[in-house]
């Protein structure tokens, strides 16, 4: 194992009706006139944003409101929210909604206490300050509840990348498994391989004897495959819903990925396809991830042989470990076809003619990157390219 620091502060309030309690957190974090930010309307027909401000009134907490975060949230309405906080002089964002809106929420966070442009952090500067952050999350999925990251698209060149940094780890986050039910089953699908996204971009390392991350990552994906069904069959099974929320913030406040190396490769392979294509951030890991581990399989065939037989229940063929290997990856890619993910570059609404331009922006888009990509295995152009003709 190798050493690591590990410091994540995040209160969560977790359970029913707890988004009552957001006036008094907000207090308690320093809060004393808040941006609420949101989506594109659920949080309104859902009533969770009278809530939101009825229990700001309750605390004496003056607000000010910017709705309008897009999936795959876009840079335009952070310079708008920037703008919004300087001159309503807002010293807390409060993000009611998904991973777009609490990244966005983020952006305008570091953007506000920022003399130059926002952009600068998703170029690689990190954000060292900005202004306090609290979450009440509708949808399991992106864990940037209690993550210190953040992703965004640019406008200019429909570029999506990520910006970190603890400044912009939330001081509070309400989750309320119930406020996951409105959710359609394909958004509640989308957040479930996303959550396993997250468990495999840990799971595959280079670092040896690292058994109780293993362990964690492997109970948690254990958990995804027997929570998953349940609310796949009834959208409103609480218990179901709140063991898949919590999953999803264990899965990515790094707990699980302390002290190893980590992967990414397949984040870094579908960032493009949603900044292209606005597809749904786990849709697109749902192809991308099968395509990635196949290719990447012969890198530690043992690896993928031990998550095959550990979560898959595949047997262990000792006499030819790659088949099992294999096996697990298919096993991966049946499961999330059985909760309606797409399984190809045409059902995600994506074109072969774009793939060297798909491979070329993943591999220098930054600016700052050599070329390479990859933290289990580095890949450059022509990998990321044959990778994306397996999507095919
Ligand atoms: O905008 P509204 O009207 O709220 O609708 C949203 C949106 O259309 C809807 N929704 C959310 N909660 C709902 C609901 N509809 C009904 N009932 C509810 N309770 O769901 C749609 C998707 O919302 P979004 O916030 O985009 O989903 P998600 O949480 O999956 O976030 C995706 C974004 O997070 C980024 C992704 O790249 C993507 O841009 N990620 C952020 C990470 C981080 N900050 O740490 C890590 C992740 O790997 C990921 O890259
Ligand atoms: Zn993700």
């Amino acid at each position: 194992m190798e050493n690591f620091n590990f410091y994540a502060p995040t209160y969560f309030a977790f359970g029913k009706d707890r988004e009552n309690d957001c006036g008094e957190l907000v207090k308690r974090f320093g809060g004393s006139k808040v941006l609420i930010h949101y989506g594109g309307g659920s949080v309104v027909r859902s009533g969770l944003l009278d809530r939101v401000k009825a229990s700001l009134q309750k605390a004496g907490v003056p607000f000010v409101e910017l709705g309008g975060v897009m999936p795959n949230p876009r840079s335009g309405l952070v310079y708008q929210g920037i703008e919004l906080c300087k001159k309503e002089q807002v010293d807390f964002v409060l993000a009611v909604g998904g991973g777009s809106t609490i990244d966005s929420s983020k952006a305008i966070a570091a953007g506000v206490v920022y003399d130059g442009d926002f952009w600068d952090f998703y170029q690689g500067k990190l954000i060292e300050k900005a202004l306090p952050v609290g979450t009440i999350l509708t949808i399991a999925a992106a864990g940037s509840e209690g993550s210190p990251d953040s992703v965004i698209t640019n406008e200019d060149g429909m570029i999506k990348r990520g910006a970190t940094g603890d400044a912009i780890r939330p001081k509070f986050s309400i989750l309320n498994p119930a406020l996951t039910e409105t959710l359609p089953a394909y958004q509640t699908a989308c957040g479930i391989t996303d959550i396993i996204a997250h468990l495999y971009e840990r799971y595959l390392t280079n670092t040896k004897d690292v058994e109780v991350t293993d362990r964690l990552i492997e109970g948690l994906i254990l958990t995804m495959k027997t929570e998953a069904p349940k609310v796949m069959a009834n959208l409103t099974d609480y218990e179901a819903r709140a063991n898949i929320m919590w999953a999803g913030m264990v899965a990515h406040n790094n707990i699980v990925g302390v002290g190893r190396s980590q992967d990414w490769t397949s984040h870094q392979i579908e960032h493009e396809l949603s900044a292209l294509y606005d597809c749904a951030h786990g849709a697109g890991l749902a192809v991308t991830m099968p395509a990635v581990f196949t290719y990447n399989c012969k890198h530690d065939v043992m690896r993928f042989a031990q998550i095959a037989v550990r979560v898959w229940g595949c047997q262990m063929d000792f006499a030819n470990p790659e088949r099992t290997a294999r096996d697990g990856i298919e096993a991966l890619r049946s499961f999330l076809i059985s909760i309606g993910m797409p399984k190809n570059f045409a059902e995600l609404g994506a074109r072969e003619e774009d793939i060297e331009k798909l491979a070329y922006t993943c591999c220098y888009g930054k600016g700052d990157e050599g070329g390479e990509i990859g933290g289990f295995v580095p890949l450059k152009q022509s990998d990321v390219e044959a990778i994306y003709r397996l999507m095919l």
